[in-house]
């Protein structure tokens, strides 16, 4: 599936963006642990989610889809799951794959992880050696990419782990793991990265404490269920905003996004390129902040981008890239080389399709230098990643001409309905296929 997108113009609206991706998969592994049931409402219907809520099924837990945003999940205590009668796959999810290595080395059965083309080729060393050195077994691919054999039955110890790169995910897969471990399990990270694990343990009665960097959290603890409420997704409302600052006048709104502080990089970074963006009616929906995005059509300038912000604002860079290229000089990007190690290397997946559209880009190891410039129409690939997919999406919208986008099946792991709501606004987006 491709998509074909014509130079548009968008206009001003008032959308809603599907649930936050983070805060559903941590619905589904912690209400399935926890004591009682779990209510969840705003929950992202993405294949990503869907794929991890069939995982917490096959390990033995009820989990009811009432319609397609709400989970009623019949937790089964942290004792309760049950071995699963077949390998768990995970899709397109390393933030599944690396959770779920984390619970299941708790657990008392063994268990094999495994995901699509792309997350078969993450690396998984990042969470076997805290997990290992915690007392967990966990065999991968030679060169530590899944499928993951976790064996189960072992005793886990608490341990401090300094982790060498910023990552929720691998800071939570020692919390998960830390939950099944004797004595305290402390992560200090290197730069602050999401916490809505932490959030969402701490709701569910589980004490984890925060100093200094350094999240400690003591193993044995109950969960109890409890009700979460998904904010909408500031990943996926970050392409509206992308297409709104680029467009030629329009003001939108995105109702009720995910505000947490440790996701917000992208605000700041586009406000400091002169970005029009405000905050509205700010809120708490449960454990997590919420606020209404209002943004206008914007003349962006390129400046360099602080290295501080990269882990608040880490899935966004693909977006940011656009946003650099329609920018009036150039734009520094620093710091960035996880990039290289997500969906795709986004790195070079945007670099080569942004020269493939006219735009110049310098490439480095960890980093990138975007000239701003004009899209030209053309082909780009997506490198089957969604991020990279609706990135060029919305370049497109003011590309000079036509722009194929091919290979973009993998939108619905995050973003299921962005043709439809991109449409919404006035883009000129239709689906092809070979
Ligand atoms: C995520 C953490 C980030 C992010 C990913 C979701 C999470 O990954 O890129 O999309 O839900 O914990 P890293 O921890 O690898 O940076």
């Amino acid at each position: 599936m491709h998509f074909k997108v014509s130079p548009s113009t968008l206009r001003d609206a008032r959308v809603t963006v599907p649930g936050d991706k983070s805060v559903s998969h941590r619905s589904l592994m912690l209400g399935s642990i926890a004591e009682g049931r779990t209510q969840v409402s705003g929950f992202l219907a993405g294949e990503d989610c869907l794929a991890t809520a069939a995982a917490m099924r096959a390990l033995g837990v009820t989990i009811e889809q009432p319609n397609p945003t709400e989970l009623i999940i019949e937790g089964v205590g942290r004792n309760g799951l049950q071995a699963p009668s077949s390998d768990l796959d995970l899709g397109n999810s390393g933030t599944a794959m690396r959770l779920m290595a984390g619970l299941l080395s708790g657990q008392p059965f063994s268990s094999v992880l495994k995901g699509d083309t792309s997350l078969n080729g993450r690396p998984m060393g990042r969470i076997i050696k805290p997990l290992t050195a915690m007392g967990a077994a966990i065999e991968s691919d030679c060169d530590g990419t899944p499928p993951l054999q976790v064996t189960g039955g072992l005793r886990l110890q608490g341990i401090h782990y300094d982790m060498p790169v910023a990552s929720a995910q691998v800071k939570s897969a020692v919390l998960l793991a830390g939950l099944y471990a004797d004595g305290t399990t402390s992560v200090t990270e290197p730069a602050v990265t999401r916490d809505h694990t932490e959030r969402m343990l701490r709701t569910m009665g589980v004490t984890v404490t925060e100093s200094s960097g350094t999240i400690s959290m003591d193993g044995g603890q109950i969960l109890r269920g409890c009700e979460v409420r998904v904010p909408a997704d500031l990943s996926s409302a970050t392409f509206i905003i992308l297409g709104t600052l680029l467009s030629q006048d329009a003001d939108i709104i995105i109702n009720s996004v995910g505000m947490n502080p440790t996701r917000t990089g992208v605000i700041g970074i586009l406000q400091g390129m002169g970005a029009d963006i405000t905050l509205e009616n700010p809120q708490l929906l449960g454990e997590e902040p919420v606020a209404d995005i209002r943004v206008r059509a914007s003349r962006l300038q390129g400046g360099a981008v602080d290295p501080a912000l990269v882990s608040l604002a880490i899935d966004e860079f693909p977006a940011l890239f656009v946003a650099a290229a329609a920018a009036q000089g150039v734009t520094t990007f620093t710091g960035i080389g996880e990039l290289r190690v997500k969906e795709s290397d986004r790195i070079a997946a945007m670099a080569k399709g942004m020269r493939q559209l006219g735009i110049r880009v310098d490439e480095s190891d960890d980093g990138a230098v975007v000239h701003g410039g004009r899209f030209s129409g053309g082909e780009v690939d997506s490198c089957h990643d969604h991020r990279v997919a609706m990135s060029f999406a919305m370049a497109a919208t003011i590309a000079d001409d036509e722009v194929l986008i091919r290979d973009v099946d993998n939108v619905d792991t995050s973003f299921p309905g962005f043709r439809t709501c991109v449409a919404g606004i006035g883009a000129d987006i239709e689906v092809v296929r070979d």
